[in-house]
């Protein structure tokens, strides 16, 4: 196992620049299939999730190559539909797959996701999706197989608005033929940022004020060059680093304009933060927060654990309620061994502040619960060693490089079997 040693060394000082957008990447890196042509992927983060990707697109067919920070994805050999293997089974974004390969070659298998560390997580609404489109679904014991000879535009309304499901419903109808509408439809930045990838490549999709989607298929799609924004949860995990020890950083490419419902957050308790990407933290931050968390425009998700780790030392009492996904409060066991008093019920938690954490052997839940804890071990009294450094890995490139270029004392201790 790979584990983390971070001592907690108080303000951080330096600048940063955020890598690519891991939740932009994996969609559009299963866009290049459709259509024939080259693409060109630029800042593409170099991530375990991301290579896992480009490792399911070569078993496809597909040829990848990565050189400095671009990949490009030639997708004109395609010869496979199956999108099985250990490396399909360990990404839940396998399942994009699902629209892509369906509308470039009318068939795909996939494996059936199974549940995961931070909820149920079904995929009923990309199925619902596929088959409004005039695909026949089988799920059967260990994957799904779908398949349609002809895909045709449709109406469909999602329950919820699942980044997922919207995705995948993009990537099918540019292959479908007249216009398909998806109501309720996500928002989140990186849906965006798929669409005008699409766009850019010669797909016909619009959105309306009220967020539906109106997709015009079968439009011939060509090569194109894209480059990927910054990721926003990177940015919003270094500025929850900020927020728990302190100091004055800079983030050179802050997302601002995506990060407004976070940044808003994070002012409230006192930190700094301005359209530059400067940030000033003085501790104690201010706590008596009521968050939830939401869809986009709302509180991500996937900051809620960091933001928890920031509330663990802010002044007085904090309530916050998640409402995405179904056990996304792993994070509270492991921070409560480093002293935090936080109280889980359900899919709320009540946090009360106290002055410091402290060092302790810690496990890393999941991905971004990971993140919160190299981010409360920093400001903690003392050292902690932080196992599950895989999960970390699946979403930033190198946060030791990075945070010890913020003047943070953190090592990767590589291949020890017991910690
Ligand atoms: C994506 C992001 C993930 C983020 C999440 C919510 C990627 C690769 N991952 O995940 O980082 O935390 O959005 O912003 O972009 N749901 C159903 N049925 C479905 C699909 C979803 O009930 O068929 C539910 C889920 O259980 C969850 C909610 O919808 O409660 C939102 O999930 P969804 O937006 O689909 O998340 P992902 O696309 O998996």
């Amino acid at each position: 196992m790979n584990y983390l040693r971070i001592v907690g060394k108080g303000p951080l000082a330096g600048e940063i620049t955020v890598q690519g957008s891991k939740n932009a990447a994996l969609p559009i890196l299963a866009g290049c299939l459709v259509g024939e042509g080259t693409c060109l992927i630029e800042n593409c983060p170099r991530i375990r999730d991301v290579e896992d990707t480009l490792f399911i697109l070569n078993r496809l067919g597909v040829r990848t190559k990565r050189s400095g920070t671009a990949v490009s994805v030639d997708a004109s050999g395609i010869e496979n539909i199956s999108v099985c293997g250990p490396q399909a089974e360990r990404i839940r974004s396998s399942v994009l797959f699902l629209g892509a390969l369906l509308g470039r070659m009318g068939e795909v298998l996939i494996p059936l996701p199974g549940g995961c560390a931070i909820g149920s997580r079904p995929i009923d609404l990309h199925l619902e999706v596929m088959e409004a489109l005039g695909a026949r679904v089988f799920v059967e014991k260990e994957r799904i197989h779908a398949c349609a000879s002809n895909l045709r535009g449709c109406r469909v309304r999602l329950r919820v608005p699942s980044v997922g499901a919207t995705e995948n419903g993009i990537l099918a109808a540019v292959c479908a033929d007249g216009e398909t509408v998806i109501e309720n439809a996500a928002r989140e930045p990186e849906v965006e940022e798929l669409c005008r990838f699409l766009v850019l490549r010669g797909a016909k999709i619009l959105r309306t004020p009220d967020g539906t989607l109106h997709i015009w298929g079968k439009q011939p799609l060509s090569s194109t060059c894209f480059s990927l924004q910054p990721d926003r949860i990177v940015a919003g995990t270094y500025l929850c680093a900020a927020a728990c020890c302190g100091g004055q950083i800079r983030i050179r490419n802050l997302p601002f304009r995506e990060m407004e419902v976070p940044i808003e957050i994070l002012r409230t308790m006192g930190l700094g933060v301005d359209f530059d990407g400067n940030i000033r933290a003085e501790l104690p931050l201010k706590g008596m927060l009521q968050l939830t968390t939401g869809p986009y425009p709302g509180f991500p998700t996937d900051l809620q654990p960091l933001l928890l780790a920031a509330l663990c030392t802010a002044r007085g009492q904090s309530e916050i309620h998640e409402t995405v996904f179904d056990n996304r409060f792993m994070t509270a066991r492991q921070l409560r061994r480093m002293g935090a008093h936080i109280e889980v019920r359900g899919n709320r938690a009540a946090i009360t502040g106290v002055a410091f954490l402290h060092g302790e052997t810690v496990f890393a839940p999941d991905l971004r619960g990971g993140a919160a804890l190299v981010c409360a071990a920093l400001g903690a009294k003392g050292e902690t060693v932080l196992g599950g450094y895989e999960y970390i890995a699946r979403g930033y490139e190198n946060i030791c490089r990075d945070l010890k270029s913020l003047g943070a004392d953190i090592n990767l201790t590589e291949g020890v079997t017991d910690i």
